[in-house]
Parts: C-alpha cells; sequence; structure tokens
C-alpha cells in the first residue's frame, strides 16, 4: 500500500517538534503533570539539603539510569531507514507464482513498506563504522500476511557452516576476555582451525571488508531458503540485494584516513543522503534451484560457505527497495528493532541449512533477553497487519488486539465460546520426506579452498595487493603455527595466493630482525597492530 509505518506511538513528529505555531510546547512528566521547573530540585533552603519527595527529579534520573538496553551480541553498531519494496510481479522472464505463492511478490508494482537495519558485527554499539567486518543488512517486509525478515550480510558467504560453532568463532573476533583487546591472532587462530573459513578471509581481508558506506554495498541472504508454490512445490533459493548507487569498498589506508576524522561516517552518509532526498535503492535477485542435493556439483548447495555459481544459476530480478525516511527516535526505531531469520510469510519456508536452522532459535531467543518478552509488540517490530493471540501478558505488556467479535475472556483455541481460530491453508502443504540416521557429522562436498582460489583470482590486481598486504599484517602478529596453516589453506585455494602471503610474512620477518629484538616484539607495537587490523 505503500504508506509507511508510523514511528511511533504518538507519532511523535507532532508532539512538540512541529506543533503549531502558536501552541506553547509545554514539558510533562511522564505522568502528564505540566513541569514549572526543570532546573532545580526541591531543598530545604536555597543550598540544600535536598528531600526525597522529589517526584519530578527522581523520575528524571532513574529513568536516566535505564535509558540503555543491553546491545546486541553480535551487530552492535548499526543505522536504520524506512522505504518501501516493489514488486515486479516474475523471477526473471516468468511469473512469480510459478515458485512462491508468497504474496508481497505476486503483482507488479505491488508495494510493501520495510525497515533496514545496516550494521558492523564485531564491536560495540559506538565502534568505528571504518573497521574490517563483515556489514550486516537486515530488511523487515510489513507484508499484508504479517512480517517477513531477510537478516544478510553485505558478503555473500560466511565463516562456518554448522551452527555449533558461532559462539567460538564470534568470542575469537570479540575483545581477548583479558586485555580487553581484539587480537588478529585470536582471529586467524580459530580460522587456521577452520578451513572452511578461509573463502569468507579472503572477502574480509580483500577491500570487500571494508565498504565505503552502508549505501553502495551488496546485500545477501547467505543462507538457502526455499519457496513453495500453490501446489506445495518447492525450490531452494538464494537472495542477493545489488546497489542501484554501484559497489564501493576502501583499501585500509583510506579506512585508517577516514577513521581519524571521523567513525560513524556510514551512519551520517546514510542519514545525510535520505534527508536530502537522494533516495538509495537496491534490486532484489534470486537464485533458484530445484530442491534436491544436487549430486552433479563439487559443493552442497546448503553450505553457506559457497557461492552459487552466477552463470549457472542466474541472478532473477524480483524487485527493487527504496529507502525514504529516516528514523525520529534512533532508540525506538533502531535500537529495539528486532530481526530474526525465522520471520517468514506463506509461500516462503526455511532450507535444511545447518546454519540457519541454528540462526532461527538464536535471534529470537536473544531479543526475549535484549529487549524484553513482548518485543513484538513494539511499534517497529509489529506487523502492520492485524496481531490477534492468545500469548498476552508478561514484563510490559500494554496491549491486547482483539479481532473482530472476539470474546476477551477466551484466550485459548479450540472452543466453542467466540475464541480464535485457525486460518484456512493457503495453498497446498509442503512435506519433504527425509530418511537418515541421527548423528553428528560434517556434510560430505565440503570443498573448502576451490572457490576460495576463485574469489582471489577473479579479484582486481589492487583488490589482490590489498589482501595480500592485509593478510601479512595481521598474521605477521600470529604464532608461528597459525601462519604456516593459514599459508597451507592459502596455497590449496591458489598457489601464487600462498606464495605471496608465506613470501610477505618472510620479508616482514626479516625487516623486523632488521630492526633488533626490541623493535619486532614491542608490546607497543602488537597492541597497536591488534587495534588496526580488526576482523
Ligand atoms: C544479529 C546470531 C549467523 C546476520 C544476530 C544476533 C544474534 C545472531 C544473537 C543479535 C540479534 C539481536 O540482538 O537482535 C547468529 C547465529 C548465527 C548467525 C547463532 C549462526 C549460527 C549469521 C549470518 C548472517 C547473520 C550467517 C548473515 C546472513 C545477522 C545480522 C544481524 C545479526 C544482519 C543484525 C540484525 C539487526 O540489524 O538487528 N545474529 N547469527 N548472522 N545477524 Fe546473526
Amino acid at each position: 500500500n505503500g504508506t509507511h509505518k508510523p514511528a511511533g506511538e504518538n507519532g511523535s513528529a507532532s508532539n512538540g517538534l512541529m506543533g503549531a505555531e502558536n501552541e506553547p510546547r509545554i514539558l510533562t512528566t511522564r505522568q502528564g503533570h505540566p513541569v514549572t521547573d526543570n532546573q532545580n530540585i526541591r531543598t530545604v533552603g536555597n543550598r540544600g539539603p535536598a528531600t526525597m519527595e522529589n517526584y519530578h527529579f527522581i523520575e528524571k534520573i532513574s529513568h536516566f539510569d535505564r535509558e540503555r538496553v543491553p546491545e546486541r551480541v553480535v551487530h552492535a553498531r548499526g543505522a536504520g531507514a524506512h522505504g518501501v519494496f516493489e514488486a515486479y510481479g516474475t523471477v526473471g522472464d516468468q511469473p512469480i507464482a510459478k515458485y512462491t505463492r508468497a504474496k508481497l511478490f505476486q503483482e507488479k508494482g505491488k508495494q510493501t513498506p520495510v525497515f533496514v537495519r545496516f550494521s558492523t558485527v564485531g564491536h560495540g554499539g559506538h565502534s568505528p563504522e571504518t573497521l574490517r567486518d563483515p556489514r550486516g543488512f537486515a530488511v523487515k517486509f510489513y507484508t499484508e500476511d504479517g512480517n517477513w525478515d531477510l537478516v544478510g550480510n553485505n558478503l555473500k558467504i560466511f565463516f562456518i557452516r554448522d551452527a555449533m560453532k558461532f559462539p567460538d568463532l564470534i568470542h575469537s573476533q570479540k575483545p581477548d576476555p583479558v586485555t580487553n583487546i581484539q587480537s588478529g591472532e585470536r582471529i586467524f587462530d580459530f580460522i587456521a582451525n577452520t578451513p572452511e573459513a578461509t573463502h569468507m578471509a579472503t572477502f574480509l581481508f580483500s577491500p570487500y571488508g571494508i565498504p565505503a558506506n552502508y549505501r553502495q554495498m551488496q546485500g545477501s541472504g547467505v543462507n538457502t531458503y526455499k519457496w513453495v508454490n500453490a501446489d506445495g512445490e518447492a525450490v531452494i533459493v538464494k537472495y542477493h540485494w545489488e546497489p542501484l548507487q554501484g559497489i564501493r569498498n576502501l583499501t585500509q589506508a583510506e579506512a585508517e584516513s577516514i577513521q581519524a576524522k571521523n567513525f560513524n561516517h556510514a551512519t551520517q552518509d546514510l542519514f545525510e543522503a535520505i534527508k536530502d532526498g537522494n533516495f538509495p535503492q537496491w534490486e532484489l535477485f534470486v537464485q533458484i534451484m530445484s530442491d534436491d542435493e544436487h549430486p552433479e556439483l563439487d559443493f552442497d548447495p546448503l553450505d553457506d560457505t559457497k557461492i552459487w555459481p552466477k552463470d549457472q544459476f542466474p541472478w532473477l530480478p524480483v524487485g527493487k527497495m527504496t529507502l525514504n525516511r529516516n528514523p525520529v527516535d534512533y532508540f525506538n526505531e533502531v535500537e529495539l528493532s528486532a530481526f530474526g531469520t525465522g520471520v517468514l510469510v506463506d509461500g516462503l519456508d526455511f532450507s535444511d541449512d545447518k546454519m540457519l536452522q541454528g540462526r532461527t532459535f538464536s535471534y529470537s531467543d536473544t531479543q526475549r533477553y535484549r529487549v524484553g518478552a513482548n518485543y513484538l509488540q513494539l511499534p517497529i517490530n509489529a506487523p502492520l497487519v492485524k496481531v490477534a493471540t492468545n500469548q498476552r501478558g508478561g514484563q510490559m505488556s500494554y496491549k491486547t488486539d482483539f479481532a473482530e467479535g472476539q470474546n476477551p475472556h477466551i484466550n485459548y483455541e479450540p472452543s466453542f465460546l467466540g475464541g480464535l481460530q485457525e486460518a484456512p491453508k493457503a495453498g497446498k502443504d509442503y512435506t519433504p520426506r527425509y530418511e537418515a540416521n541421527l548423528l553428528r557429522q560434517k556434510i560430505d562436498r565440503t570443498n573448502d579452498f576451490k572457490q576460495a582460489g576463485e574469489t582471489y583470482r577473479n579479484f582486481e590486481d589492487w583488490e589482490r595487493d590489498d589482501l595480500i598486504s592485509n593478510l601479512v599484517s595481521t598474521l605477521s602478529t600470529c604464532d608461528k603455527r597459525i601462519q604456516d596453516k593459514m599459508v597451507e589453506h592459502f596455497t590449496l585455494a591458489d598457489e601464487e595466493y600462498g606464495r605471496r602471503v608465506a613470501e610477505g610474512l618472510q620479508l616482514k620477518l626479516k625487516d623486523q630482525s632488521d630492526k633488533g629484538p626490541i623493535g619486532a616484539t614491542s608490546p607497543k607495537e602488537g597492541v597497536e597492530e591488534a587495534q588496526r587490523v580488526s576482523h
């Protein structure tokens, strides 16, 4: 319908900021009492002491004491914007209904409001936006069938393919638990012991590891999903966002010069572009495969460390997104926004990708802790369609939406007495059949290095030079066993790749020994290196 979600319950824009010209903009307490003195606490004589019945002061200071919620355990630093997604009604040259019955995609020109949050991953809420790190690209579609979240990153692949490893991966990239400093050695200790991460490390240490800003970067769902049509037939799909502004990345040197002057450059760039009416746009593409194991491929299509080659699985356009409205309250809209991979609508489904399954538990679990049990009642997270649920109560519950004619006494189902009822099915159920042993085992077609080599060879010369220089710079701070294992993995990916890293490390070693033992091992230098080369 093209309209956007109201920013806050009170339509905050009319509340003071843009009040009618002659209306006084009266400050009140949160109880609605007009505040007549906001400068002085109540005291016995004007030199104090203060009294305890200072209701306004105590409310003001105790609210201030609670102004933060825990930050996201990953992706803590972010920026958000509202916009609209417009469907093409087709996928490539086919009607989209052939593959999915998801309503938001069906008609050409159909508009769905969206909210997007971009982020960096590893560091805290106010960390520099120039750090080497994947970038988050999370989109919430407020569809007529309820919300759909597409929680992606800028890079198309990931470090690991099993959710079991995620806390270890993140611990290795977060600050050292003793020094509270991020360490290249800890990062590469994990990567050297995780051969499937070689491909991601190749992207991350190239200029793709530092997108120039949020507007000029791609997005990808990374994990494999399914589409289901009205006949209950499924295909497996991958999603990709392509920026119409073009793609722009930074070398390490460029990033450092920006960081010296501005550590909010990406948030600023997004906010100012939208404020100036220069609305960023992305086209959404999908790649489609038949719903089977694809034994003909030398990788497993459910393995998120792999790219589905574009020449075999073309990118098919399905719609376009425009971001056209800034948040009016960063905390309410960006900080409290909650995205998750479980949030799908009819016609979209999960694949068996083991990472996706692990992620799907993790998001709503952390949000019940981070934001609270009723995080879905907040305007930024609530769907635009009517909610009618028997899940009531809990901390900070503030409203119950009733369906037309619903008996409010009946908070259970099934019932004869006017309670809520199940919805009719929108199409045939998709019911895949499984037969396998229950076990703990990695997939067969791991093929950890081939695509890393292809990615290396596909880079332009300057990108390869920056990659080698970034890797050498970080690996030179690492234990020899880590260096040797990484050179072995890069060589398995591409002989030249491994050789250039090895030569770079030898040169660095020589440089350091020429400087003498103190220069080479100075703890100060180690600290600077660790801070500079964020993963
Ligand atoms: C955020 C878990 C893999 C993209 C988060 C959060 C958790 C999490 C707990 C914080 C959510 C919040 O506080 O609201 C996991 C787990 C993973 C995984 C357990 C693997 C098993 C991935 C992958 C991607 C990804 C592969 C890329 C497609 C994101 C994004 C956010 C996020 C973009 C930030 C969402 C926002 O802006 O609020 N993840 N994640 N994650 N994750 Fe993951």
